[in-house]
């Protein structure tokens, strides 16, 4: 039988390791110049298994640089956790003038299934890590994926983690990184799921706020019952005091998902981003149908690094996701076209198939829809979609190929606020994902396909009228080429 796909080459902007499996981010933080980015990573396979801590680098969040093996599994698998920068040497890991990066991760075994927090340290910029042991035990095994951060106002170390099958996120605070005390529980909350994963826990300001006004935001994924139908993430506005978070008194109970699209897991920050940017990144994948998606030599891709904001919205919340600025810097030349008419006759749009970054108002006049067909040459079809009725942007996998897992052929909504009737969609096509941010970034949808060979197109077309497309601005995306 034809292996499908072909050799897949890489997406050019986001980061995919060379090859091998990969799960969540892990161990996000900057120090001294680069993005640390560890992933949860099979050193010997394609699929799930032997945890590990895989590691990239990157001075500007586009262009990354593989390493080698950060942290390797032991008689324990090195499962999600975070990293920080040690500045006063709480911990006694670092040197003089030079302070440790100390990663706080799951160590799980897989005899007992025993789930408990291990710290290990570098002093060589994350490049080896010396393991320290366990340091938070509680017996269970669902005690997983530790957020550890430092918290100014208690001057102490703040470690969000979760009872993944109770639906719990739980604090711990410690003086340094080894001695852990049980702070608070959040939680169940918003909506249910197997399992809570991956929490995090961070200020943001309140972009329309009054000056200096800010928020906690506590976000936290779960493998299933996502608004994809599979994995996904919610998030949650209120206060934090060192010790407990709580929730806005008015919060409504509906969940407030992270990313509407089937691909978009296990979002986490960037501890100590220079310039006070509040970043995260998600594995582009959905635990459904993760270990079968049809790529090789690499199973596993991350979105674009996204940097975060918080709007008040009326009497609600809205998490604004917007692609970070330094992909700007990777840009060929940037095509402007005012004006396309848009009708059932399907249209060819001059996007780049491969890798793009594509921003467009979509007129709707007395079109029912207005959709945008990506074709491959095997005539499958990705479709990015919007209904001017319900005011749904959509992205459409259900004529995607190939056919590798049912729950993959799927279509998913997201509906933006009340307004005119024209829609601004900013598009980030590479290759095989795509990323839709509408509404200024208040609604992302990201959906990896998987094309085989060949040349990819676009074509627009309507159904029931006609529509325009005014500002459509596009330009290509090669870091290879830029650097
Ligand atoms: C989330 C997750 C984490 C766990 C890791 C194991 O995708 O299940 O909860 O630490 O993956 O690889």
């Amino acid at each position: 039988a034809a292996q499908w796909p072909q050799p897949d080459p890489r997406p050019r902007y986001h980061f995919a390791p060379a090859r091998n499996w990969m799960n969540d981010p892990n161990g996000l933080v900057w120090y001294g110049g680069e993005y640390h980015l560890f992933y949860q990573y099979n050193p010997h396979g394609d699929r799930w298994g032997h945890m590990s801590w895989g590691h990239a680098v990157s001075r500007d969040l586009v262009t990354w640089e593989e390493l080698p093996l950060a942290i390797p599994e032991t008689d324990v698998m090195a499962f999600s956790g975070s990293a920080v920068v040690d500045r006063r040497n709480t911990s006694g890991f670092g040197r003089a003038g030079k302070p440790a990066m100390v990663a706080i991760y799951t160590g799980f075994d897989p005899v007992t299934k025993n789930q408990s927090q291990y710290a290990a340290y570098s002093n060589d910029r994350g490049r080896t890590f010396t393991p320290y042991g366990k340091v938070l035990d509680i017996g269970s095994s669902e005690f997983r994926d530790p957020k550890v951060f430092w918290h100014d106002d208690t001057h102490r170390w703040v470690m969000i983690a979760v009872r993944a099958i109770e639906n719990r996120a739980t604090i711990y605070t410690s003086p340094d990184l080894k001695h852990w005390t049980h702070a608070s529980d959040f939680g169940p909350a918003g909506a249910r799921g197997k399992n809570w994963e991956c929490p995090d826990l961070f200020e943001l300001p309140v972009a329309n706020g009054r000056p200096g006004e800010k928020r906690w935001v506590l976000s936290v994924s779960q493998g299933d019952n996502g608004p994809g139908g599979g994995s996904g993430g919610q998030w949650f506005v209120g206060s934090f005091d060192g010790t407990r978070f709580t929730l806005e008194p008015d919060w409504s109970g509906e969940p407030h998902w992270m990313d509407a699209g089937a691909d978009f897991y296990a979002a986490v920050s960037w501890n100590d981003v220079p310039d006070g940017r509040r970043i995260w990144i998600g594995w582009a994948n959905d635990w459904r149908y993760a270990n079968d998606i049809p790529t090789y030599p690499a199973r596993g891709l991350m979105t674009v690094p996204r940097v975060l904001s918080l709007r008040r919205d009326g009497s609600d919340w809205r998490v604004v996701q917007a692609p970070v600025r330094e992909l700007d810097s990777h840009h060929g030349p940037i095509r402007q076209i005012d004006h396309i008419r848009l009708t059932a006759t399907p249209t060819p749009l001059p996007l780049p198939g491969d890798s793009a970054d594509a921003t467009m108002t979509i007129d709707p006049l007395d079109a029912k829809q207005i959709v945008l067909t990506l074709s491959d040459a095997q005539g499958y079809q990705t479709l990015v979609g919007y209904t001017p009725a319900t005011r749904e942007v959509f992205i459409d996998r259900t004529r995607s190929g190939p056919h590798f897992h049912d729950a993959f052929a799927d279509r998913h909504v997201a509906r933006l606020p009340s307004g005119t009737g024209s829609v601004t969609l900013r598009l980030l096509i590479d290759r095989s994902i795509i990323e839709l941010y509408a509404a200024d970034g208040t609604r992302t949808i990201t959906d990896r396909f998987y094309p085989g060979k060949g040349p990819l197109t676009w074509a627009a077309s309507t159904t029931g009228g006609s529509a325009d497309i005014s500002r459509l601005s596009i330009a290509a995306i090669d870091p290879a080429a830029s650097a």
